[in-house]
């Protein structure tokens, strides 16, 4: 049997995709050992879990350095990566949206819109015949319109405590996110059936 390699992204997803590795049966108490490792070898299962920045999952499992993984349906927005989506694991449930002072935009034709998500914000306004400059940020992007950085923002927005704490409000809704699995297109092909068994069991576990 095929040594399956799954990424899963850290963070606010590890906790719940460790849980539903566990759920399908798969013993995951290494992962969950307070340590600073990143692979976690699972010889029982046949199974090799990786742990990286959710950013990176889609890169791995693109170039075929692991087979699955587990990430945001954000991080897949914004990337666009070569890869199949295959299940929805409702779980880390938020939105993308557009965010700014409760005042709102003030009616400007043209907005400075401040976000981890250039192309998804892009592409948003595009749509929208929308003119913005998009700035791009690495983290605590509700500091840019507080600063005067920004006129907006576009962030995943989960329990809205981010924003409320700092003064601001959900402007629009641009899309629902949730954790999705995803998969290398060769290894659909080369491990069709160690992979076939594992998608069938998560989405049972999940529907
Ligand atoms: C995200 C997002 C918001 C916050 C929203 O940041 O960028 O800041 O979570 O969550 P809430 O609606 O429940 O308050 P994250 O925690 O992923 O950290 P980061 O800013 O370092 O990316």
């Amino acid at each position: 049997m095929e040594t399956l390699k799954i990424a899963i992204a850290k963070g606010r997803l590890a906790k719940y995709s460790i849980e539903l590795l566990e759920e399908i049966g798969i013993d995951c108490q290494v992962l969950k050992e307070d340590s600073r490792k990143l692979v976690f070898t699972l010889p029982q299962h046949h199974i090799e879990v990786i742990l990286l920045k959710a950013v990176d999952v889609p890169t791995y499992v693109e170039h075929g350095v692991v087979d699955m993984g587990i990430v945001g349906k954000d991080v897949l927005m914004e990337q666009e990566r070569q890869l199949y989506e295959v299940v929805d694991l409702k779980f880390g449930v938020c939105k993308f949206s557009v965010a700014g002072r409760p005042n709102g935009t003030n009616g400007k034709k043209h907005l400075r819109v401040a976000t981890k998500y250039p192309n998804v914000t892009k592409k948003y306004f595009a749509q929208k015949g929308q003119s913005v400059e998009v700035i791009r940020q690495e983290g605590s992007v509700e500091l840019a319109p507080l600063m005067g950085l920004s006129d907006v923002i576009v962030d995943i927005v989960e329990t809205g405590k981010t924003l409320k704490e700092n003064g601001l409000v959900v402007l629009e809704d641009i899309a629902n996110i949730s954790a999705r699995l995803v998969l290398n297109k060769v290894s659909y092909k080369t491990k069709k059936k160690e992979i076939t068994t594992i998608i069938d069991l998560i989405a049972e576990k999940v529907s």
